[in-house]
């Protein structure tokens, strides 16, 4: 019988997809991605965020063509199914942090379901220009800030072989600090 992972087991077990197998994602898994990422929090409760869901290889290839780093950016149509976050900039102070609680909803319920993800850095990183013409492309109003672009589908065999780097965190000891941050550096 299969055991439930914990939330901790997933949050540690998640690792940045870029190289993925051709297998279709099912409408379920993809609806339910969304759906964990509709409840992340949000300033006030405001929701600024809209889910773009992309399919069409013809169009995941026009993105990464208008793309200034293409080489790193490839990945981003290496998997079946390429999600765009986006926000609303005139909705509420807080949609940076709400778009990116967002996405982190997304990839775990992805990795609960033994979907890659990975966070391509869209805000604040994409050049004006390539952004004009993505969002052009998309039909995406102005007032629209893209926070990022995550490719969505099963990671290749073996797994490792689908990340770059090694799964690694600094130590808990080196990044926490009681009562006060004295000894801090
Ligand atoms: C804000 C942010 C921007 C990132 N941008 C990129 C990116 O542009 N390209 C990429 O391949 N990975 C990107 N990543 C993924 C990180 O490289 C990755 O999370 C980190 O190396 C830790 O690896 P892990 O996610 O497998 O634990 C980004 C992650 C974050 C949080």
């Amino acid at each position: 019988m299969e055991s439930k992972k914990s939330i901790l087991e997933i949050i540690k077990g998640r690792r940045s997809t870029r190289r993925f197998k051709p297998d279709a994602v099912s409408d379920e898994d993809i609806m339910a991605v969304l759906e964990a990422a509709n409840w992340a929090p949000s300033g006030e409760n405001f929701q600024p965020w809209r889910f773009l869901v992309i399919k069409n290889k013809e169009m995941m290839e026009k993105i990464v063509e208008l793309l200034p780093y293409k080489k790193y950016q490839k990945f981003l149509m290496n998997a079946p199914v390429l999600i765009v976050v986006l926000v609303n900039s005139r909705k509420s102070l807080w949609h940076i942090l709400d778009g990116t609680l967002a996405t982190q909803n997304l990839m775990l319920e992805a990795w609960a379901r033994g979907l890659g993800t990975c966070f391509s850095a869209w805000y604040p990183t994409v050049p004006e220009k390539a952004l004009k013409e993505v969002k052009k492309l998309l039909e995406i109003p102005e007032k629209w800030i893209i926070i990022t672009m995550t490719p969505l589908g099963y990671p290749i065999d073996p797994p490792e072989r689908a990340f770059r780097l090694p799964p690694s965190r600094k130590p808990l000891e080196k990044v926490i600090f009681y009562e006060t941050f004295h000894g801090s550096k």
